[in-house]
């Protein structure tokens, strides 16, 4: 596979054609047209042309990088920085029994939770991993033809995509698949630490030990990174939606009342806190959802302090997954990581007085990166331009 270039893209709009080129320079196509004909499978020699044709496929086209998160999709154009960051989620409606896919992204994740029978909201990542491959192809191949716009025909692009350090060889062949599936001519893969990593600015090229704890949607992943590679690597599948569900069974179990993970997630970002607060309450607000002894709307008061009780349990699986790691380390390398220091990396690294109580809880010094949503994304894309990052990529 590695010498082997697919050029479907260049037939579009007739995606039956299936011309693969191979090293040897020979072209065979295969396909039949849709009108019937009989299938054509020719071969041509094509010596010496490759690298022009393979400019001229490449006129108009842009290498891209993507964060293909649990909780969002980021995407990296070459030369030109993050140019999409939507939710991981899209609509599938069904009429007559055939599926069709309504609404990707921001549109997708509007309707969550409000969806008539027809219609199913659905996320085709779950802890990290792809759960649902036809529906993540479906949605990589919409956010690619969002950024490529309309220069379809030449279609050709390289992509790199991050993949969470615990996955599994099958796990990284469905996100390669997917991403060839989408019209990528090359797909290459960076572990999600790594990238983390590098779009926080860590030293990761030096012979130098440092921690990232990359909070997620669906994990949490702790590496130390030293010369270009992972020294060692903890994913725990615990992250921010881990998060919303804790909040949802909090306020069942205390207040009898039935809230949607779109309501928990809003509690989350707006009030969510690692620690009791100093005063012992914090902020007080109000919570809608549904009375579940009579089955009607109420609305609740609760506070900063309930939350942070609600989240503990997986503030502590995360905090537990940076103390095996820490046990782990080396020796030489932790004695950097006492100088360097934790940074914190994801979404779920915005959670109030996080970094104080990692802090608190391993005695080194924490800081929270300085873009954490987007740092992954930023980092595969410097991984994919700049040439001191090249050993970081992988092809399977
Ligand atoms: N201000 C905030 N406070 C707390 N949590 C937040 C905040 N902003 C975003 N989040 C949470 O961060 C998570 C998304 O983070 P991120 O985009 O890094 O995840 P992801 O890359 O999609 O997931 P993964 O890396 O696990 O595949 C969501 O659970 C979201 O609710
Ligand atoms: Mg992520």
């Amino acid at each position: 596979m590695e010498n082997t270039v697919w050029i479907e893209q260049l037939f579009w709009p007739f995606p039956w054609r299936s011309v693969r080129w191979r090293s040897s320079c020979q072209i065979g196509i295969a396909g039949e047209a849709p009108w019937g004909l009989p299938r054509r499978s020719t071969t041509h020699e094509l010596h010496g042309q490759m690298s022009f044709f393979s400019k001229f496929l490449k006129l108009g086209s842009h290498n891209m990088a993507i964060d293909l998160g649990t909780a969002n999709t980021l995407v990296y154009v070459e030369d030109q920085g993050i140019v999409l960051d939507e939710p991981s989620v899209v609509a599938i409606e069904t009429i007559n029994g055939i599926e069709r896919v309504k609404a990707v992204g921001d549109d997708a994740k509007m309707m969550m939770g409000k969806t008539p029978d027809t219609i199913k909201a659905v996320r085709p990542l779950r802890d990290g991993v792809i759960a649902d491959i036809e529906v993540a192809e479906k949605m990589i191949e919409h956010f690619i033809r969002k950024v490529h716009g309309k220069r379809t025909l030449f279609r050709y692009p390289e992509i790199t995509i991050c993949v969470p350090s615990g996955a599994t060889s099958v796990e990284k062949r469905a996100i390669r698949d997917a991403a060839s599936n989408a019209g990528a001519s090359e797909v290459y893969l960076i572990l999600e630490p790594m990238a983390a990593a590098i779009g926080a600015d860590m030293p990761v090229t030096e012979p130098v030990g440092s921690m990232v704890v990359d909070i997620g949607g669906g994990t949490t992943e702790v590496a130390v990174l030293s010369l270009r590679g992972l020294a060692y690597t903890t994913s725990v599948r615990t992250g921010g939606d881990k998060m919303d569900e804790a909040i949802v069974s909090y306020v069942r179990r205390h207040h009898n009342l039935l809230i949607g993970e779109t309501t928990a997630e809003r509690i989350k970002k707006d009030y969510g806190i690692a620690i009791i607060p100093e005063d012992g309450v914090g902020e007080t607000f109000t919570l809608k959802g549904r009375d579940l002894v009579n089955g009607v709307p109420k609305e609740i008061t609760i506070n900063q302090a309930h939350i942070a009780e609600a989240l503990s349990e997986p503030i502590g699986a995360i905090v537990e997954g940076v103390r095996i790691a820490l046990e782990n380390t080396a020796p030489e390398l932790a004695a950097d990581i006492v100088d360097q220091g934790i940074v914190l990396t994801g979404g779920g690294a915005l959670i109030r007085k996080l970094d104080e109580h990692l802090r608190e809880e391993t005695g080194l010094p924490v800081s929270i990166a300085e873009n954490p949503l987007t740092c992954v994304a930023i980092g595969t894309g410097r991984a994919m331009e700049d040439p001191i990052y090249r050993g970081v990529l992988h092809t399977a």
